[in-house]
């Protein structure tokens, strides 16, 4: 049963004609400290994002079984990043991002998570300049799009990740899609208001209204053939671009089920909300049912 609290924003989005205007992220790359800290604790597993972390470290999992190397683009503080390398010992892992105030973070979290197959590459992501054609079998990126200043250079992002991937590689890319009120948006951003400090607060606005459209993120297909698009059921607020689900072993469902069940409650009924708008989406398989 989703939370009740989801219908008003379902109604009105799925009665809204139009929607308004992209604004994008006042800032390219995160470099504030006190920005970087507030968003760094909010992904702890008892953090506002743990629930989306674990979701997307269990699909993503599911997605890049059999990857060497992957890379993750707008890696952040490492949060989402180090916690699929626990889940994938053996894949090795390289993240990508603009600020040093980030990386510098998402190192120490690395080495305090004791992770050896992690590592980092301030870079750009619309230009991956500094990997070879088809030199990774897999790209994944969580909530980093939307901080690319203009469509052109989604869409350049994305001829790149062909570029770099090589033949059969995995694609696991997530994000928001543009609400169509703003009223939508305040609803979503300031729905954990008493427990958030305001920097994460006024993030999480800007960052939806920064979202892509459905439609700029159904025009990236062009360039990734192999992948298809998923977004959450009726209402478009997070979308995954991803290529086909593989074979998860009984024991990384095991771990994924387990993770689930020793969310703080509040975030489990995120997770299994999360579950839901997604399958009925359209996401395939579901590593959470072990
Ligand atoms: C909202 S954070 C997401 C971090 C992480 N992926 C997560 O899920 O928590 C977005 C990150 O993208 C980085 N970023 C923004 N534009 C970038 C660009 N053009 N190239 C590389 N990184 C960029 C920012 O510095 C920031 O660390």
């Amino acid at each position: 049963m989703p939370q009740l609290s989801f219908l008003p924003v379902i109604l009105r989005e799925t009665m809204a004609r139009q929607g308004f205007p992209r604004e994008p992220e006042p800032d390219l790359v995160m470099e504030g400290p006190e920005q970087v800290a507030a968003y760094a604790l909010a992904g702890r597993v008892d953090g506002e994002m743990g629930a989306s972390y674990l979701f997307h470290a269990a699909h993503c999992s599911q997605t890049i079984v059999g990857a060497r190397r992957v890379i993750d683009l707008g890696c952040g503080p490492a949060t989402q990043l180090c916690q699929i390398a626990k889940f994938n010992p053996d894949t090795e892992f390289i993240g990508v991002d603009l600020s040093s105030e980030m990386l510098e973070t998402a190192r120490a979290h690395a080495k305090a998570c004791g992770l050896s197959n992690v590592d980092f590459r301030q870079g750009d992501i619309s230009k991956l300049s500094m990997f070879a054609d088809a030199s990774v079998d897999g790209v994944i990126s969580t909530m980093a799009l939307h901080h690319l200043p203009r469509l052109e250079l989604l869409q350049q992002c994305m001829r790149e990740i062909a570029r770099v991937l090589a033949p059969d590689g995995a694609i696991y890319l997530t994000d928001f899609a543009r609400l169509k009120t703003l009223r939508s948006v305040l609803f979503f951003a300031y729905r954990s208001e008493a427990s958030q400090p305001r920097i994460f607060l006024l993030d999480y606005e800007r960052s939806l209204r920064a979202a892509f459209s459905y439609k700029d993120v159904e025009g990236c297909l062009d360039f990734l053939p192999r992948s298809g698009l998923v977004t959450t059921f009726m209402v478009p607020f997070i979308f995954i671009l991803k290529t086909q689900a593989r074979q998860l072993g009984p024991e990384q469902k095991q771990r994924f089920s387990d993770a689930r069940k020793s969310l703080p409650r509040k975030y489990r009924a995120d997770l299994d909300d999360m579950r839901l708008f997604l399958k009925l989406g359209g996401l395939k398989g579901d590593p959470f049912s072990a």
